[in-house]
């Protein structure tokens, strides 16, 4: 029988392996996957996300994810929240544009307007 630490090391090493962070003192980000998430291409819209900040070695972010956000139509769904608390929702999500999320809203703190639920509504 494993001890508490060796279980909690366990669950860490998993953790970082699948690369999803615990950090919850930055940005966080929350990807909807219910089954029309998956469906409409979520799971690698989190790699994307976990891959890029990786890549540019961030840390003060962490990617999570969720079940049902409530709006089929516009999945994949992703919030961002910021360490304020403040809330985006970018709609329709690709791979690319989560590339670009972490450079713009991530990396230099500016919401991209055009991928969020409310220039999508305006259309
Ligand atoms: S089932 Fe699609 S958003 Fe809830």
């Amino acid at each position: 029988m494993k001890s508490i630490t060796e279980l909690e090391e366990l669950r860490k090493k998993a953790l970082e392996k699948m690369g999803v962070r615990a950090n919850t003192d930055g940005y966080r980000i929350v990807v909807g996957m219910a089954t029309c998430g998956i469906a409409a291409g979520a799971r690698p819209v989190m790699n994307s996300f976990m891959e890029e900040l990786q890549k540019r070695e961030i840390k003060n972010a962490s990617v999570t994810m969720t079940g049902c956000v409530g709006v089929c139509r516009l999945e994949p769904i992703v919030e961002v929240i910021d360490p304020s608390g403040n809330k985006t929702t970018y709609v329709k999500m690709t791979s690319e544009k989560a590339v670009r999320i972490v450079a713009e809203h991530i990396v230099n703190g500016r919401v991209c307007l055009d991928y969020t639920i409310g220039y999508e509504d305006k259309k």
